[in-house]
């Protein structure tokens, strides 16, 4: 399949975490058949390798990368960056999209607990350490994928590793997670004010992925039978790429979105006292010098 000569996102540079796989891989492939340049994370390279490879083949697109990082940890995220700005002076969109649930509470080689790690100091150390490139970029725009399983969650503002209660199957940790995504989407967007970049955060519904698989015993049982009714992960990334690419939301910032419509998040969620502690508690371990709020 060859590339239209007035595709949507040409020109349009991309960068989508947890690209190799699910939800991710799903808009990297979309984005790639809509003309865009996509930069892929992965953490595996022959996985990597294959899913630019597969891309490719499936859209004809020749502009794809890919860099290869553990983003549950800082100095991955680093990493990821440092690759990224070697070759790159604009990004016009960025897709934070990695994630997990795990079972057991599992502490990085870095000493963070592993859920907070990956979905929260994933999505917000990277977009920090962005956020100059996003800029200059302008119009630019940053997606984050997080959940309805955010209003299952409660931000616990002096636990925010899990250490006192980590919960049944680590679900309560991975709610927090999801809740903190749809926190640092709203207090980014205030930070973002004036400056081109728009945020939002989404759901991408009940999706037959890789997800939570990862774990063994009754709780990776029940992902992987959870597959027969679920979303596929073309559906599943159908609002991502709704929202990287679409102009109806060109001006539309710091919104949670459920099928392409901007929808309330839960009632936590809206805490804005609670939301700027997170974000100085995140810029504090760290270790980034965050951007004041220009309001
Ligand atoms: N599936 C659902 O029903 C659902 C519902 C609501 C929200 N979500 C959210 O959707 C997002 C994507 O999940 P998914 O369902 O597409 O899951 P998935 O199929 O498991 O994909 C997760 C992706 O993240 C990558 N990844 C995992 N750990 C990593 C690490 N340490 N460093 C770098 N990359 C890593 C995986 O790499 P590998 O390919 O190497 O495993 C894979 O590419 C997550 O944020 C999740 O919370 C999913």
């Amino acid at each position: 399949m060859t590339i239209e000569t007035k595709a949507p996102m040409s020109g349009k540079i991309v960068l989508v975490t947890g690209a190799t796989n699910g939800i991710g891989k799903a808009a990297a492939l979309e984005l790639a058949r809509m003309g865009a340049q996509v930069v892929l994370v992965g953490r595996s390279r022959p996985k990597t390798e294959a899913t630019v490879s597969e891309i490719f083949k499936k859209t004809g697109n020749n502009a794809l990368d890919y860099i290869v990082a553990d983003l549950a940890l800082m100095s991955g995220i680093r990493q990821t960056v440092e690759a990224f700005l070697q070759k790159y002076d604009h990004l016009h969109v960025l897709i934070n999209n990695v994630g997990g649930i795990f079972a057991q509470r599992e502490v990085t080689a870095e000493g963070l607990e592993m859920t907070f790690a990956l979905n929260h100091i994933g999505y917000f150390l990277l977009t920090n350490l962005l956020l100059d490139v996003l800029k200059a970029s302008a119009p630019a725009r940053v997606v984050n994928v997080s959940s309805d399983a955010h209003r299952f969650g409660a931000l616990n503002l002096s636990d925010l590793q899990s250490e006192q209660s980590y919960g049944m199957g680590g679900f309560r940790a991975y709610s927090q997670s999801k809740l903190m995504n749809v926190m640092f989407t709203y207090e980014l967007a205030q930070r973002l004010e004036g400056t081109g970049v728009t945020t939002n955060a989404m759901h991408p519904g009940a999706v037959a992925t890789g997800f939570g698989r990862n774990n063994r015993g009754m709780i990776g049982f029940i992902f992987r039978s959870f597959g027969h009714f679920s979303l596929t992960p073309e559906q599943g990334a159908d609002t991502v790429v709704y929202l990287a690419s679409s102009p109806d939301v060109d001006d539309v910032t710091g919104k949670y979105f459920d099928r392409r419509k901007a929808v309330l998040s839960s009632s936590h969620s809206y805490d804005e006292a609670a939301a700027r502690r997170l974000w100085e508690i995140s810029a504090e371990l760290t270790g980034i010098a965050s951007p004041q709020p220009t309001a």
